[in-house]
Order: C-alpha cells, then sequence, then structure tokens
C-alpha cells in the first residue's frame, strides 16, 4: 500500500537518510526500529511530506506522493501521528479533536459519527471531553494524538514512538488501541524504541542504521530475541559494507 524507496533526506547539508526503503503492506503493522537520531522521525516526516528527499520516492497505492504537499496527504488517507504527543493544550479535548476532521469539511452528522467512534474507542476522552488538552495525562495525550488522526479517517497511519515515556500499563493499553486499529482495517509503520512492543504487536520489523534498513525480519511467533538484542544494541551484524 505504502512503498518509500530509495529515500536520501537530511537538513541543509547534513544527510540523515541513505537510500532509505520500507514497504507496508495493506492491513499491515511494520515497526520501525532505532537507537535516537538515527533517522526514523525523519522517515515519518519524508511520508507525511514535512520533508523533501533529495532522491527516492514515495507512492500510495501506486501513485507517486513524493511531492504532494503535506496538507493534501490525509486526505488520500494517510495520516501521522507526530512524536511527542503533541495537542493544543489551551483547546478542549473534543476541540482537538474536531480539529482532526477538519480538513475534510464533511457535514456535521458525518463528524459526529466520528467522534463517537474515537470515545467508543477511548472511553477515557470521553469522560474528558470538556477538559483542557493541556491537562491530561501522557496516555490520555497519547491517545487524543491518535484520536484526532482517526478523525481524518485514514487508511495508512504513521506513528512516532506512541510508548514514550509511558507507565507500562499506559503502553499496554497504547499497544492494545494500536492491534485494535489494526483490526478495522488500517495499515500502519509504527516507529518505536521500544523493543518489546513491537515485538508484541508487529507483523514484520525493521531496524534503521546508517540511514538505512540494516536488519528485517517477518514476527514469526516472536523474532529471537537475541538475534535482534545483539543487532540492536550491541552492533550486530548490518549490510552497509
Ligand atoms: N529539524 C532538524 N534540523 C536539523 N537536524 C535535525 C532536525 N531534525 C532532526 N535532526 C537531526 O537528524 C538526525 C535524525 O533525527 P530523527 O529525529 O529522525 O531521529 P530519530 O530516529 O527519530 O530519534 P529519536 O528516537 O530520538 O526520536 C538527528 O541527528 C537529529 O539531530
Ligand atoms: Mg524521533
Amino acid at each position: 500500500m505504502l512503498a518509500v524507496e530509495g529515500i536520501e533526506a537530511g537538513y541543509g547539508r547534513t544527510r540523515i537518510l541513505h537510500g532509505l526503503s520500507i514497504d507496508v503492506p495493506k492491513g499491515g503493522l511494520i515497526a520501525l526500529l532505532g537507537g535516537n537520531g538515527t533517522g526514523k522521525s525523519t522517515c515519518l516526516k519524508v511520508i507525511a511530506g514535512l520533508l523533501t528527499p533529495g532522491a527516492g520516492r514515495v507512492t500510495l497505492d501506486g501513485e507517486d506522493i513524493t511531492t504532494l504537499p503535506a496538507e493534501d496527504r490525509p486526505g488520500r488517507g494517510l495520516c501521522l501521528v507526530p512524536q511527542g504527543k503533541e495537542v493544543f493544550g489551551a483547546m478542549s479535548v473534543e476541540e482537538n479533536l474536531m480539529m482532526g476532521g477538519f480538513h475534510r469539511r464533511r457535514d456535521k452528522a458525518d463528524l459526529a459519527e466520528d467522534l463517537e467512534g474515537v470515545y467508543t474507542r477511548f472511553p477515557r476522552l470521553k469522560e474528558r471531553r470538556r477538559v483542557s488538552a493541556g491537562m491530561l495525562s501522557g496516555g490520555e495525550r497519547q491517545m487524543l494524538s491518535i484520536g484526532r488522526a482517526l478523525m481524518s479517517r485514514p487508511r495508512m497511519l504513521l506513528l512516532d514512538e506512541p510508548s514514550a515515556a509511558l507507565a507500562p500499563k499506559v503502553v499496554e493499553e497504547i499497544a492494545e488501541a494500536i492491534l485494535g486499529l489494526r483490526e478495522l482495517g488500517l495499515s500502519l509503520l509504527l516507529v518505536e524504541q521500544n523493543v518489546g512492543m513491537a515485538l508484541e504487536i508487529a507483523d514484520h520489523l525493521h531496524v534503521i542504521r546508517g540511514g538505512r534498513i540494516a536488519f528485517s525480519r517477518v514476527v514469526d511467533g516472536g523474532v529471537a530475541p537475541d538475534e535482534l538484542r545483539s543487532f540492536y544494541l550491541s552492533g550486530g551484524h548490518d549490510d552497509e559494507s
């Protein structure tokens, strides 16, 4: 559904991605792992259209969207839940959610239906619908961030470290919510540093290093964690030479 091929990208003269390629099949849940500063968010920014790659291609359903403006991508069903659980702190939970449906300018009944859908998925957001988003806990903010993306009716969701800085019990809730999205038929690209969570829910995982995918495995009854650990933590082997 989403194909990223040979992406070269960076900031100014600093190149971060060196020929990165990654595919997300329809209905797939693909995890992208890697240490701090390895270029995971940079990759999602390229896919979301927030950063123009110097080379390479991004296609969605076979259509080249490499240069499609970022603001036109949610309308094509591609939506990013950015890192850092950013919400509009001074606005209420419900106002934040309505912002997510804004670009579609659908009729009110449609929006109300989508809002109810988000509240069914995240009952805590319904309880706190009138509260300022700035008052939410980290877990609730992450739910709001995901809920806001759902308001644009995405088919392909990019999630940037949704588990970061959350207590284990809350990570579990977020993981379950992500699995729920997949059951809904969404395709997901999940950036994570929480290897355990990625192993639990993803069906394929990739590790980014040196600006490209250096390790890929199907998660089939769990990747041998030792193999992954040796690669991910202590350097392992990669195919960069
Ligand atoms: N706007 C920017 N301008 C300049 N350099 C940037 C910018 N954003 C990121 N970088 C640099 O690009 C590199 C990759 O950053 P990126 O945010 O993609 O990493 P990451 O893998 O998402 O890390 P983390 O897990 O910490 O979020 C880092 O060295 C970072 O300092
Ligand atoms: Mg990042």
